[in-house]
C-alpha cells in the first residue's frame, strides 16, 4: 500500500475516534502538557506493592494504568523500593488519625507514600492521588489523611430478574442473571472500579420491589460471581429482600417475623448466603409500602421485621436496612406525615444491627422538598438517607440536572434536634452518626446506571454518580468543586470551558425546578413520572392523583401543612416550624409545601403568587435557550460525539420544557382567573393539545 494512503487511513481512524463516554471520569487520558507530566513523572517512577493482597493490586493496576495513559510512559511496579527514591509506595500502616477505609499520602525518604489502615483506604488513597494528577493539581496539594465520614457508602439498583431497571432510564440493568454466573461481563469489573474511584463500598444489586428469586440458591450464585469481581475493589454486595420470602420460596406457611420457623428460615438462608458471600453486606427492606408486603401483615411491627433479620445476621458483619418509605392509603391523611407516625413510636426499639433508610425528603425524590422530619425526630435510631440519583422525576436521561446542589440543600439542612445550637444538627450530621453518637451511619443512592454504552444516558448523568459518591465520601465538598473536578477529569480541562460548563451544571437544578415545580410546587405527575400532568383527578388511590399535592382552587394554590391544615409541621422542632410556618416569611422555595397561597397574595418578589408563578414558569423554560448557549460557547473543548449528545439532549429539554410550562399555566389559569403577565406570552396551543401530548408520552 502506498505510504500516503496509508496515512491517509490513519488519520481517518484518529478522526472519527470519538468519545463514547463507556471511560467515565476515569479516562487518563494523556497530559497535554510536557513540562507538567515531566514533574508528575519525577515522583512516579515505580509503584512499590508491599504485600499482595487482591486489592493492594487492583490499586497498583490502577495506578499502572492510570500512569500509563496521563505520562505516557509505563511505570514498572516492584515488590520493594529498598533504597530506590522517586517512587510510589503503596502500603497498609496503623496511623492514629486514620479511620477504616482512610488514606494518608506523605512524602516519605524521596517517596510519596499511600497509607490505609485497610487494603480498601490504600485503594481509595490511589484514586485520589490519579484524581490530582487527572485534574492537574500540584502533589503538594494532595490532602494528606482523608477518612470517609459516612462507613456504608450504597448504590441501590433497583433492577429486576428480567434484565429491566424500575425508573432506569439508560438501557437495561448491568447485571445479565442469564449469562451468571459462568460468564463475567468485565463490564463488571468497570462498574467497580468507577465506585472504588469515589469510596463508594456497597451495592444493592436488586430493586427494592424485590423477588424473592433472588433468595434461591440458583440467583445467589449469580450474586456470589458478581461479589467475585466487586471484592478487590472494595464493594461489598447486598440483597434486597422480599419479605414473604419464607412463604413463597421456603414452603412455609407464615411470614410472620416472630414464628420461630420464620425466624430459623431467615437464620439459615442467612448462613447460606455468608457460605457463599463471606462478606457478604445485608439486607435492604421496602416492606407495607406501595403494596409490598411486611410484618404489618401479621400485626407485627416494623422493629419486629428489621429485628427478625438482625437476629438472623448477628453471627456475621452484616446489616439490615430497612427502609421508611411508607405511606396508606388514607383520602384524609397527609401522606407527608405517614413515615413519622409509623417509625416516630419505634424509635430506639431497633436491633443495634438495624439501620432505618429514610429518602431525603417526606414524599418522594421531587425535584425540591424539605428534608424529612424523621431526621430531625428519630435520635434514639440510626438513620441512612437516600438519594435517587436515577432521574425519575428529573426529566429522566434527557434533561440536564446537576444534583450535587440538591443532595447539599438537604444534607445542610438544619434539623435543630434536640435543642441544639444553628449548624451543630444539620441533617449530615445526624447521617454521619456524630449528632447522635450512632455506630452505624450509611448513605444510598438510587443508581443512574444502565447497559448504555455510556453508563448513564445523559453524558452529563455521570456527574451525578460522580457526585452522589463524591458526597457519600465528604459531605462538606461544595457542589461547584465537585463539578470542576468531574468536568476537569471527563469533559475538558480548557479553563474557560471548565468554568463555563460548571456554571451551566450549577444552575440547572433551579432553572429545572423553575419549569417544572416553582415555589414549592410537588408532584405534579402520576404514570411515568416525565411531564407534568397537573389536571390528573383519577387514581386508584387519592395520593396517586397530582390535584391531592397542588390542592388548586378558585382561592389559590399549595397545600397548607400548617396547623390549620394538615399540621405536618408539628412533626419538626419548634425552630424550623418557625421558618416555614408563617407564609409571609416562609422562603419561597418551599412556600407551596407548606401554605394554601391566595393568588393575588404579594410574595416578597413584589409580584402576586400568579404572577410569580408565571415568571418562574417563562424564565425558567427561557433558561434552556441560556443552557443551549453556554453548551454551544464550549464546542471547540468538547470531544465533538459527545458535544453533539448532549446538544442534541438540550434541544429536546427545551422543547419539552415549554411543553411543561405550558401544561401549568393553561391548567392553572382558569383557577387564577388572570391574564399571563407582560412580557410573556399566552402559550400558543390549548391544554387539549398539551394533555394530547402528555398522554403520547405516557405510552413510552
Ligand atoms: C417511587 C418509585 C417507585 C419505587 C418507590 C420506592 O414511588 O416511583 O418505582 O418503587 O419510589 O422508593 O420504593
Amino acid at each position: 500500500m502506498h505510504y500516503r494512503y496509508l496515512l491517509f487511513l490513519l488519520l481517518l481512524a484518529a478522526n472519527s475516534y470519538a468519545d463514547d463516554g463507556y471511560r467515565l471520569w476515569l479516562k487518563y487520558d494523556l497530559i497535554n502538557d510536557a513540562p507538567q507530566r515531566e514533574t508528575y513523572s519525577r515522583s512516579a517512577q515505580f509503584i512499590a506493592l508491599t504485600s499482595n493482597t487482591p486489592t493492594l493490586k487492583a490499586a497498583a493496576d490502577e495506578l499502572q494504568t492510570g500512569l500509563q495513559g496521563l505520562l505516557g510512559k509505563p511505570v514498572p511496579v516492584i515488590a520493594n523500593a529498598g533504597n530506590r527514591t522517586g517512587g510510589i509506595i503503596l502500603t497498609i500502616r496503623k496511623a492514629q488519625a486514620l479511620a477504616k477505609d482512610g488514606y494518608q499520602l506523605s512524602r516519605e525518604k524521596g517517596n510519596l507514600v499511600i497509607g490505609g489502615k485497610t487494603d480498601a483506604g490504600v485503594l481509595y488513597g490511589a484514586f485520589a492521588l490519579l484524581r490530582q494528577l487527572q485534574t492537574l493539581q500540584p502533589l503538594e496539594t494532595l490532602p494528606r489523611t482523608s477518612n470517609p465520614k459516612i462507613q456504608y457508602r450504597l448504590l441501590n439498583h433497583w433492577d429486576n430478574p428480567n434484565g429491566s431497571v424500575e425508573r432506569g432510564y439508560a438501557g437495561e440493568s448491568l447485571w445479565k442473571w442469564y449469562e451468571l454466573p459462568e460468564r463475567l461481563d468485565p463490564r463488571y469489573r468497570d462498574y467497580a472500579r468507577a465506585n472504588a474511584s469515589l469510596g463508594i463500598n456497597g451495592t444493592v444489586v436488586n430493586n427494592v420491589n424485590a423477588s424473592a428469586r433472588f433468595l434461591t440458591r440458583e440467583y445467589l450464585d449469580k450474586v456470589a460471581a458478581l461479589a467475585t469481581v466487586f471484592r478487590p475493589y472494595g464493594i461489598r454486595v447486598y440483597l434486597s429482600v422480599y419479605f414473604p420470602a419464607p412463604k413463597v420460596i421456603g414452603g412455609l406457611k407464615t411470614a410472620d417475623p416472630l414464628d420461630p420457623e420464620v425466624r430459623k428460615w431467615w437464620a439459615d438462608k442467612t448462613k447460606e448466603i455468608y457460605g457463599l458471600i463471606p462478606d457478604f453486606g445485608g439486607y435492604l427492606v421496602k416492606a407495607n409500602s406501595e403494596g409490598e408486603p411486611g410484618p404489618q401483615d401479621y400485626n407485627r411491627t416494623h422493629a419486629d421485621g428489621a429485628n427478625m433479620l438482625a437476629e438472623a445476621l448477628k453471627p456475621y458483619d452484616g446489616i439490615v436496612m430497612w427502609r421508611a418509605f411508607v405511606y396508606k392509603a388514607d383520602p384524609k391523611a397527609d401522606r407527608f406525615k405517614a413515615a413519622l407516625e409509623e417509625f416516630g413510636d419505634l424509635d430506639g426499639k431497633f436491633d443495634p444491627k438495624v439501620i432505618v433508610q429514610v429518602k431525603n425528603g417526606p414524599i418522594d425524590f421531587q425535584p425540591r422538598e424539605p428534608f424529612s422530619p424523621l431526621f430531625g425526630a428519630m435520635t434514639k435510631t440510626p438513620l441512612s438517607i437516600e438519594f435517587q440519583i436515577t432521574q425519575e422525576y428529573m426529566g429522566f436521561a434527557t434533561h440536564l440536572v446537576y444534583e450535587a446542589p440538591l443532595f447539599k440543600e438537604c444534607l445542610e439542612s438544619d434539623t435543630y434536634a434536640k435543642g441544639s445550637p444553628p449548624g451543630a444538627a444539620t441533617v449530615a450530621k445526624v447521617v454521619d452518626g456524630s449528632l447522635n453518637n450512632h455506630a452505624l451511619s450509611a448513605i444510598a443512592g438510587v443508581a443512574n446506571t444502565g447497559s448504555d454504552r455510556n453508563w448513564t444516558g445523559h453524558p452529563m448523568a455521570q456527574a451525578n454518580w460522580y457526585a452522589f459518591g463524591r458526597l457519600a465520601w465528604d459531605h462538606t465538598l461544595t457542589s461547584e468543586a465537585i463539578a470542576t473536578e468531574w468536568v476537569n477529569m471527563t469533559l475538558t480541562h480548557e479553563p474557560k470551558a471548565v468554568k463555563q460548563i460548571t456554571g451551566l451544571m450549577m444552575r440547572s437544578r433551579e432553572i429545572y425546578v423553575d419549569y417544572n415545580t416553582p415555589l414549592g410546587l410537588s408532584r405534579p405527575w402520576t404514570g411515568v413520572h416525565f411531564a407534568p400532568e397537573p389536571w390528573q383527578n383519577k387514581s386508584s388511590r387519592p395520593d396517586w392523583t397530582a390535584i391531592y399535592y397542588h390542592r388548586v382552587d378558585s382561592i389559590g394554590l399549595g397545600f397548607d401543612r400548617t396547623a390549620t391544615g394538615s399540621n405536618a409541621l408539628a412533626q419538626y422542632t419548634p425552630k424550623v416550624r418557625q421558618v416555614w410556618d408563617n407564609a409571609d416569611q416562609c422562603p419561597l422555595p418551599y412556600l407551596l409545601w407548606f401554605h394554601h397561597v391566595p393568588w393575588t397574595k404579594k410574595l416578597s418578589t413584589g409580584r402576586t403568587l400568579w404572577d410569580e408563578l408565571c415568571t418562574r414558569f417563562y424564565t425558567g423554560a427561557d433558561s434552556v435557550s441560556w443552557m443551549q448557549q453556554q453548551w454551544a460557547g464550549v464546542k471547540p473543548a468538547i470531544d465533538p460525539e459527545l458535544f453533539a449528545n448532549v446538544a442534541g439532549r438540550l434541544a429536546t429539554q427545551r422543547k419539552e420544557a415549554i411543553w411543561w410550562r405550558d401544561a401549568w399555566v393553561l391548567y392553572l389559569q382558569p383557577f387564577a382567573r388572570q391574564p399571563i403577565p407582560a412580557p410573556f406570552k399566552k402559550p400558543d396551543r390549548s391544554l387539549e393539545d398539551v394533555k394530547r401530548l402528555v398522554d403520547i408520552y405516557q405510552l413510552r
